[in-house]
């Protein structure tokens, strides 16, 4: 049996896996240059002076098959965006899942919302329906389902509860660009989706954020929100006093970012196709391994693959992630161990309720719920568990065929040696 690089052995591979931290696995070029070198020559850096945000929305709508797409600074706006415009408010919960990005959550404290948490469905760790049917109340705003890693949420049943009650759906799509439920791309499902444009995403422009929606009055309120609550139209002379039309922010995205994201949204399409074919290979060779759980396969879902997520059956194997994540950078393969680590809610900023510096609104004596909110350990047992045996290998379009069967080979060595020696 081979020894695993770890403990002395020849590792899988020398040279680095591409990566979205630098060239080697980011399709930026000639294109981006192009479109960035027009914005710079025009002298209009602001997008309400030039054109490429604006040209970046109706593309990015067509793309998606809806009528509105609003860009903003970054995925963490466009959730803020979209819950301030279905109108979440102090005294409201908003159901999400606890394994996520603080992009997610943090919005939802920043309108004085509580963020409730459902658990997750153990296979994809994407949150379970059933969970958030349970948790739905007459305080809830808000769904946020996140389709994580780029794998869609069984979004169904999630919009039958919320049509049922009234309540609005935010599909948080950062990680799941042209991912698939049911023949449906994630983000036109529920009322609005929003998607991130941070450097490790799909398509980046090192930052910025879109919001897409059929709806014109919850585009417009979003934009507002992205704007200062600017009402633009209203002062179109520039003679007007202005109309600040309701509480928002400087989200707004700059043309130099508007003329990046327009250069990788044309390359976006080929991107997913790519990290489509590449994850299915390794996926086909993780299939049949004991020990391991690669993605689910459903008929229903056409994930993206925004990283690809594996299960370790660490307790058979008697290793601790840390040690198995270790084992596998030590082979060539970078990976993560358990994501964020923790569900949100045993983080620091909910757990001791760091919120709005000295009053710790809302989760402090909430006047709404006459009480405080406390979240502790156990709140979402398949979330604390699922995390516990998840490596999550960095996915990307510039492997090739060879590199992915690397990965394999890697996962395989290791899966080996520590089933021996736990026999
Ligand atoms: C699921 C999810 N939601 C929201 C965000 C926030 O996006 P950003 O970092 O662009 O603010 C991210 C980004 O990491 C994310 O992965």
């Amino acid at each position: 049996m081979e020894k695993p690089a770890k403990y002395g052995g020849r590792p899988v591979r020398e040279k680095p896996l591409p990566t979205v931290d630098d060239i080697s696995g980011r399709a930026i070029g000639e294109e981006e240059e192009k479109l960035v070198l027009e914005v710079l020559r025009s002298g209009r850096l602001f997008r309400y002076v030039g054109s490429k945000v604006a040209e970046l929305e109706r593309e990015f709508a067509k793309l998606m098959g809806v009528k509105y797409a609003v860009a903003c600074s970054s995925g963490t706006a466009a959730v803020h965006a979209a819950l301030a415009a279905v109108g979440v408010s102090p005294g409201d919960d908003v159901v999400t899942t606890p394994v996520t990005d603080m992009g997610t959550v943090a919005p939802i404290l920043f309108q004085g919302a509580v963020p409730v948490f459902a658990d997750v469905d153990e296979d994809t760790c994407n949150v379970d329906p059933r969970s958030v049917e349970r948790l739905v109340s007459k305080r809830t705003a808000a769904v946020v389902p996140v389709h994580l890693f780029g794998f869609p949420v069984d979004m169904d049943p999630i919009m039958e509860v919320a049509e049922a009650k009234g309540i609005a759906v935010v599909e948080d799509c950062a990680q799941a660009y042209l991912a698939e439920y049911k023949g449906r791309l994630v983000g036109t499902i529920g009322h609005l989706g929003c998607f991130s444009l941070q450097q490790s995403k799909h398509m980046t422009a090192g930052e910025g954020g879109l919001v897409v929606t059929n709806d014109e009055e919850l585009a417009q309120k979003a934009a507002l929100f992205t704007d200062k609550g600017w009402a633009r139209w209203a002062t179109v002379h520039g003679l007007e006093p202005r109309e600040y039309a309701l509480l928002g922010l400087n989200y707004r995205m700059s043309e130099l970012q508007g003329a990046v994201a327009l250069a990788q949204l044309r390359k976006l399409k080929w991107v997913v196709e790519r990290r489509r074919e590449l994850a299915e290979r390794l996926t086909r060779r993780l299939e049949g391994l004991d020990y391991v759980k690669p993605p689910p396969r459903y008929s229903w879902a056409k994930p993206s693959y925004w990283q690809y997520p594996l299960q370790v059956d660490l307790d058979r194997l008697r290793v601790s992630l840390r040690e198995f994540a270790e084992a596998l950078r030590a082979e060539g393969i970078p990976c993560s161990a358990g994501y964020i680590g923790v569900p949100l809610y045993l983080t620091k900023v909910l757990r001791e309720r760091k919120t709005f510096a000295k009053t710790g609104f809302p989760l402090v004596d909430n006047p709404f719920y006459g009480r405080s909110v406390e979240y502790k350990e156990g709140l979402c047992p398949r979330a604390e568990r699922a995390l516990k045996r998840l490596i999550v290998v960095p996915w990307n379009e510039f492997y090739t065929p060879d590199d992915v069967d690397d990965i394999a080979e890697a996962v395989e060595k290791l899966v080996k040696y520590y089933a021996a020696q736990a026999r």
